[in-house]
């Protein structure tokens, strides 16, 4: 069974960029994958030091730290798949996810070591929700430098929105996102020899339904936290 991994990169776990990361997550299951979701916000994750420069070098998988980072890379090497979702900041990744990229290095870094990349192979997709401009800037970011450490990108392999919190509102990002999730695990698929979808694919009923799921698990969320949710961060 394919396991895709979903990382937000959002402090807010049913925002714009959550929402539509649990729109790819929940299409993907529907193809028979094993999904989950970390949030990058949920810990403290230390930012990279850069040993990758030390002359005998230290940096390599699963990294000098023990910390919620390691732990997220530890699902990223036992992942064949992985979705990254993020709000845009300043045309850009958000800080926690930026630096859980930095530290990925000690996957990639593997080449170092007489190893392939461990991210090599891995298939990868990504969802950028912004409120203004930069969503298409921070997604070709986000493509190219997982495509750099060895990742594969399928057709179709980013959604966008620039309707911020609303983005679960924004017909054409859902569709966009279901089909991140679709075609992710559909070249994921095909990479284990088995049969996956490679072609986009509007779906209203899929829509009308990952979309009621989200919004019903948003309310019961939201009864749970409320207004708490900053504040039960760590
Ligand atoms: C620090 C900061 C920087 C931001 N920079 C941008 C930006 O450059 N472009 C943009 O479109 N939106 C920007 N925004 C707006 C967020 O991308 C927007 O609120 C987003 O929907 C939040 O996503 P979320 O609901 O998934 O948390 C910024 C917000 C913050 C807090």
């Amino acid at each position: 069974m394919i396991k895709l991994l979903g990382i937000l990169g959002s402090p807010h776990p049913y925002g714009g960029s959550g929402s539509l990361l649990r729109c790819a997550l929940y299409a993907a299951e529907e193809l028979g994958c094993r999904v989950e979701l970390v949030e990058v916000y949920r810990q403290r994750i230390e930012p990279c030091i850069g040993c990758v420069q030390d002359e005998e070098p230290t940096c390599r998988y699963p990294c000098i730290f023990e910390d919620y980072g390691r732990e997220i890379l530890e699902k990223l090497y036992q992942a064949e798949a992985y979705i990254l979702a993020t709000p845009v900041y300043w045309y850009g990744p958000s800080g926690p996810l930026k630096i859980l990229i930095d530290r990925m290095t000690a996957l990639e870094n593997m080449v170092a070591f007489g190893e392939p990349s461990y991210v090599e192979g891995k298939v990868v997709g990504v969802i950028t929700v912004g409120a203004d401009a930069g969503a298409t800037l921070t997604g070709a970011y986000l493509l190219t430098v997982l495509n750099a450490m060895g990742a594969m990108i399928p057709p179709w392999a980013h959604a966008y929105s620039h309707k911020g919190k609303e983005a679960l509102f924004d017909d054409r990002a859902v569709m966009d996102a279901i089909n991140v999730g679709r075609l992710t695990a559909g070249l994921a698929l095909r990479v284990k020899g088995q049969e996956g979808p490679l072609t986009y694919m509007e779906d209203q009923e899929l829509l009308v339904r990952i979309r009621e799921r989200i919004f019903r698990e948003k309310k019961a969320w939201e009864e749970r936290h409320g207004a708490k949710e900053f504040e039960s961060r760590p």
